[in-house]
């Protein structure tokens, strides 16, 4: 089936900083490493997402897939978005993304990654307006009105948890045979939990969980799957303990499908984590494919690619390359 996904968020262009270690307050530190790309936790999803469509195009004959993003961006013609859209280039942003006049500039994050203990201390900006429901609105009409596909897939980084919940609920209302998924990842952004509840898949942190006072993945998710809709699949990733997933078959708590894998690691050995930055981000990627793309494959089976994507990305810098590393049947 040819799928339109479609992925809603901030598109930050990052400067990442590599130290040997985190610097004290005020401290001066010499960098080892400086590198500027192109951020943001949905256009690192949709980066992976269009190198796995590509690849089962050409490997497995899978119908094609269109990608979209829809997000607020700066003036169309500026140098960020220049630089924003050679970055994805299989990504449609035109259709759905909303220019805002007068900015010249994306919103940006400064990454200090230390080496000591493999942190990756993120300080952003946006000086962008948020994006209204009425902007969703009219990119996610436009873009279904373009699109010549059968199924559409939305996913929400959820930034705006009143803007993405109104999103939701008309996605819902006028297109119900849309797919939707929202990450939970930021705790502070707490009412995102009623988004889930409206959500086909949703994607927690650990630190979301932790916020809750959970030390694990399994209780955390069982917890929270008899509010979500029948169906819903909820997946909490657990750093370097892996991740778990449930899908929610009917209310009876023995009747929802577990899986869980930890932490992938290559056959020859200890994983060497090169770069967390967007492991994340490549991970729902990864979900979301096998999801859409590996019918046949079982629950068990897709959250073992998308920790396998995700922990080939932990030991490279930057995305390239890494669906040729998997194996897609
Ligand atoms: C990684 C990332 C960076 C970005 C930041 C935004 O997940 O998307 O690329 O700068 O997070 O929060």
């Amino acid at each position: 089936m040819s799928t339109g996904f479609v992925c809603i968020g901030a598109v930050y262009i990052d400067t990442i900083l590599s130290v040997p270690k985190f610097p004290n307050e005020d401290e001066k530190l010499r960098a080892t490493g400086h590198t500027r790309r192109r951020g943001g936790n949905c256009t690192n999803t949709l980066e992976v997402l269009s190198q796995l469509v590509a690849r089962g195009e050409q490997t497995k004959g899978e119908p094609r897939a269109q990608l979209y993003l829809l997000s607020v961006l700066p003036e169309r013609p500026s140098a960020d978005i220049r630089f924003i859209s050679q970055s994805i280039p299989k990504v449609n942003i035109d259709t759905g993304c909303i220019f805002r006049e007068g900015f010249e500039n994306a919103a940006s994050s400064y990454i200090i990654q230390a080496a000591a203990n493999n942190s990756r201390t993120i300080v952003s900006h946006n000086p962008l307006p948020e994006m209204t429901t009425q902007e969703f609105i009219d990119g996610a009409s436009a873009i279904w009105k373009q699109s010549e596909v059968k199924q559409h897939w939305f996913h929400f980084e959820g930034r705006i948890p009143v803007v993405t919940e109104a999103s939701v609920r008309w996605l819902t209302d006028k297109f119900p045979s849309a797919k939707i998924s929202v990450e939970c990842e930021k705790p502070e952004r707490d009412y995102m939990v009623h988004v889930a509840r409206e959500a086909d898949v949703v994607f927690f942190s650990k630190i979301w969980a932790e916020a809750q006072s959970y030390n694990d993945p399994w209780t955390f998710l069982g917890a929270q799957i008899k509010d979500m809709k029948p169906g819903a699949i909820l997946v909490c990733t657990w750093g370097s303990a892996g991740a778990t997933c449930v899908r929610n078959n009917t209310h009876q708590a023995e009747d929802h499908e577990w899986a869980s894998t930890t932490a992938w690691k290559p056959a020859t050995g200890p994983l060497d984590v090169i770069e967390t930055i967007g492991a994340g981000d490549t991970f729902i990627a990864g979900f979301l494919y096998a999801l859409n793309r590996e019918g046949e494959w079982t629950l068990q089976q897709k959250l073992e690619f998308a920790n396998e994507l995700a922990g080939r990305k932990v030991s490279q810098v930057g995305f390239g390359g890494l669906s040729e590393q998997m194996r897609l049947a």
